[in-house]
């Protein structure tokens, strides 16, 4: 990829997308599952640029959406409605209204209290609302504590004890459907045991339903995939539907997966370009134009991005933070980066940017959001324009008084 010609046409800060490695990662997984009915419904959360998701939809993908603003992007972007699941602790009731009305395939339930609200509102409607049930295993899955989610401990979810009572409620309800049940342990597992342990513990719940007549259709087994930041190791796709396909032997049922940082974490390039080098006193700083407000993992997670260099410096390598001209000293892209003294206008290329990219950037010390730009057969182009200061104001500058 010729990054510094990208760079030069649609300038810095910027996000560029390969859509033919995302294509070939939605291939792989799709292939571990085969000789099962399945279902990748792409997580939109991990990167949500319309033209994204539709490059997943023209594949067949549905979407796992967490917002009814997500079900409205994974809808305009052509998902067919019957392929997109509604998730999250904290659908608001004109979420829940319009995800009824769209006719969904169904929605996560989260909790007692939010099915009670979900029967209302299908009651309000007079329609019935498909259902799944989120079930906490309560397994460690090994990842940064941000983004477990399978503990007790976590938000998500319901104990087993708690989901059979819905599940009971449901079936009794004239407007509710009971047909999937999903769980979701964590994200950038790279462990194998913890999603065999969650996945026998859901399908154990399954069959106990199945005994008193509550048949699911759907095993929905939330995402999660680790892929390679540095050198860690990950686990294969066919090793991952192998582990989950073992526990739901005898069952004919519908495997769902929601894939998001493995379909377009490796997709993705963050391209920054060198403002200045400077040195406060034993310690050296790359200065960069791109910031937390673009690529916030970093500072949130401590997470680790490799970085390219694409310079004709040659002096010798010493570490320095990459840091962004944001005012916070958790600022920064890298710590202690091994690299050559850069000029200004170098560029660097952040690696692994694809997932919670863009989607986590921000607007915080007004900047506007990067553009993205997506490579398909050898070419490129704009799907997302760079946000200028008007953008950034107009919710608000007719309201000045
Ligand atoms: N399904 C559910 C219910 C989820 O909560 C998530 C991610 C996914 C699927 C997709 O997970 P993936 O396949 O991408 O691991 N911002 C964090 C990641 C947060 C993940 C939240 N849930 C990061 O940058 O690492």
């Amino acid at each position: 990829m010729d990054f510094k010609a990208l760079a030069n046409k649609y300038q810095t800060p910027l996000y560029v997308y390969d859509l033919d490695y995302m294509s070939s990662q939605y291939e792989k997984l799709k292939l571990a599952f085969k000789g099962r009915k399945s279902i990748l419904a792409y997580a939109v959360k991990a990167n949500s640029n319309l033209s994204v998701i539709k490059h997943f939809a023209d594949l067949g993908s549905g979407a796992d959406c967490v917002s009814i603003g997500e079900v409205r992007r994974a809808i305009l972007a052509g998902v067919a409605p019957y392929k997109i699941l509604f998730s999250g602790v904290g659908k608001k009731d004109v979420e829940i209204r319009e995800a009824i009305e769209l006719d969904i395939l169904y929605i996560n339930v989260e909790s007692e209290a939010e099915l009670g609200r979900v029967e209302l509102i299908a009651k309000e409607l007079g329609k019935i609302s498909r259902i799944s049930i989120r079930v906490n295993p309560n397994i460690d899955p090994k990842t940064h504590p941000y983004i477990s989610t399978g503990l007790h401990d976590n938000k998500f979810g319901v104990e087993i004890s708690t989901a059979k009572r819905m599940y009971i409620k449901a079936k009794n309800s004239e407007y509710l459907d009971p047909v999937g049940i999903h769980f979701h342990i964590g994200s950038q597992l790279t462990e194998l045991k913890p999603i065999y342990e969650a996945s026998e513990i859901v399908a154990d719940m399954l069959r106990s339903l199945q005994a008193i007549d509550i048949e699911l259709k759907f095993f929905d087994i939330g995402g999660g995939l680790g892929i390679k930041y540095d050198d860690e190791t990950t686990i294969e796709p066919y090793d991952y539907a192998q582990a989950i396909l073992g526990t739901l032997k005898g069952l004919d049922i519908t495997v769902i997966c929601e894939p998001g940082r493995f379909l377009t974490a490796n997709a993705g390039y963050f391209l920054t370009k060198v403002l200045y080098e400077k040195q406060n006193g034993a310690k050296r700083f790359t200065v960069v134009d791109g910031a937390m407000n673009d690529l916030l993992r970093p500072s949130l997670y401590n997470a680790f991005h490799k970085i390219e260099v694409i310079s004709d410096a040659k002096s010798a390598f010493s570490k320095a933070d990459v840091v962004g001209p944001v005012c916070e000293s958790g600022d920064f892209l890298a710590k202690d980066c091994e690299l050559p003294l850069l000029e200004h206008n170098d560029l660097l290329v952040v690696h692994s940017a694809g997932a919670y990219g863009f989607g986590m950037g921000s607007n915080y010390n007004t900047r506007g959001r990067s553009a993205e730009v997506a490579i398909e057969n050898g070419q490129d182009r704009l799907i997302r324009q760079r946000e200028s200061f008007e953008d950034l104001i107009a919710l608000e500058k007719d309201l000045v008084k």
